[in-house]
C-alpha cells in the first residue's frame, strides 16, 4: 500500500515511489529503496512535501499523517455526494458548499503542495457538477448568496467566480474551467500572511495596516508559486482580483483592457460577496441592495458587460 509521508519524516529502509513526482527527483529512479541521510536531504532539498512510500516493500514502520488522512476522508465524502443519483439537488448543493468550507480551510490553514492538490481536485469537481446540472446550480446560486464564517468568503467567492465564467463564456472549451475555478476558490490566499488582526478589525486600517492588506495579492502568487501551483489562471486573478476598471485598484493600479477578464469577474464575485457576507462590525446587505450599491455607486471598478451578466445570475 501507497502512503504519503511528510519529507523530513523519511528514513533509511523506506521504499519510495514517486509516480507523477518523478520529473521533479530526475536523480533517482522512480522507485527506490532509501539506503542513506544523504538521499533524503536531497529530497527535502528539492522542496517536496511528501513523497509516497510503499508500505510492504518498506524494512522500517512508515506513520500516518493524520491530517492528510483528514483531507483525504473530505475528497471521498464530497465526491461520494456529487456522484449520488438519488441525492435532491438542493441538498447536494448544500453538502457541495459545506464540503468546500472544510476543504478551504484546510488549505488556507496549511498551503503545501498537497493540500492545494486536494483542494484543486475537489474544485474541478465542483466545476464539472456546475458545468453540467443546471438545477444543482442554481440551488448553489441560492446557498452562496448568504453566509459568513472566515473561509467562507474564498468559497462563496469560488462559487460566484465559476457560476459568472459559465454565464459569460459561451464556449466554456476556450477555457481551463477546472483550473479558473481552483483560482477563484484561491484568490486570497495571500491573506495567510496577512495578521488576522488587519484581517478581521473591525474600523479602518491605518496606513500601516493596509500595507500589509495590499500584499496579500502578491503572497498568493509566491505561496503558489513556491508549491508547485501556479497557473496561468491563478496568476491573473490572485495578482490583478483588486484591480479596478477605472485604475483606482491594486497593487499595480492597472485599468480597462489591462485586467484581465477572469480577473474581472474574481473582481465581481468578491466584491458582491463583502457586501452580502456578515462580519461582527457590519450589517450585511440583501442581494438587491448589494447589486444597486454596486450599479449606483461602484459600476465604474467593474466591466460593464460582465456586471450585467452577475445581475441576470439572481433572476
Ligand atoms: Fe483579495
Ligand atoms: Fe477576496
Amino acid at each position: 500500500m501507497l502512503r504519503p509521508v511528510k519529507v523530513e519524516d523519511l528514513k533509511i529502509g523506506m521504499y519510495v515511489t514517486l509516480g507523477e513526482q518523478a520529473h521533479l527527483l530526475p536523480l533517482f529512479e522512480e522507485n527506490f529503496m532509501i539506503t542513506s541521510e544523504k538521499q533524503i536531504v536531497n529530497i527535502i532539498d528539492k522542496g517536496l512535501a511528501l513523497v509516497d512510500v510503499d508500505t510492504e516493500k518498506s524494512e522500517v514502520d512508515v506513520p500516518v499523517i493524520e491530517d492528510f488522512d483528514q483531507l483525504d476522508t473530505i475528497s471521498k465524502k464530497f465526491r461520494e455526494t456529487i456522484e449520488d443519483k438519488r441525492t435532491p439537488p438542493k441538498e447536494k448543493a448544500k453538502a457541495v458548499y459545506d464540503h468546500s468550507i472544510e476543504m478551504m480551510k484546510h488549505v488556507i490553514e496549511t498551503p503545501t503542495h498537497d493540500s492545494i492538490l486536494s483542494g484543486k481536485q475537489m474544485v474541478g469537481d465542483m466545476v464539472d457538477l456546475i458545468l453540467a446540472d443546471d438545477e444543482t446550480a442554481d440551488c448553489l446560486t441560492q446557498i452562496t448568496s448568504h453566509d459568513y464564517y472566515t473561509y467562507t468568503h474564498s468559497v462563496n467567492v469560488g462559487m460566484f467566480g465559476v457560476l459568472l465564467s459559465k454565464a459569460a463564456f459561451s464556449d466554456h472549451a476556450d477555457h481551463d474551467m477546472r483550473e479558473l475555478g481552483a483560482a477563484f476558490f484561491l484568490h486570497d490566499l495571500g491573506k495567510c500572511e496577512v495578521p488576522s488582526y488587519v484581517i478581521n478589525k473591525p474600523g479602518r486600517l491605518t496606513e500601516e495596516e493596509w500595507d500589509l492588506m495590499r500584499q496579500h495579492p502578491a503572497n498568493g502568487e509566491r505561496i503558489l508559486s513556491e508549491t508547485g501551483h501556479l497557473t496561468s489562471e491563478c496568476s491573473l486573478i490572485v495578482l490583478q482580483h483588486h484591480e479596478r476598471e477605472d485604475g483606482t485598484g491594486y497593487p499595480n493600479r492597472l485599468s480597462g483592457y489591462r485586467i484581465h477578464v477572469y480577473a474581472h469577474i474574481c473582481a465581481l464575485a468578491d466584491v458582491y460577496d463583502a457586501l452580502t457576507s456578515i462580519r461582527p462590525y457590519k450589517k450585511n446587505l440583501s442581494v438587491f441592495q448589494a447589486l444597486k450599491i454596486m450599479r449606483d455607486e461602484m459600476i465604474s471598478h467593474f466591466n460593464r458587460d460582465l456586471f450585467e451578466k452577475f445581475v441576470l445570475l439572481f433572476q
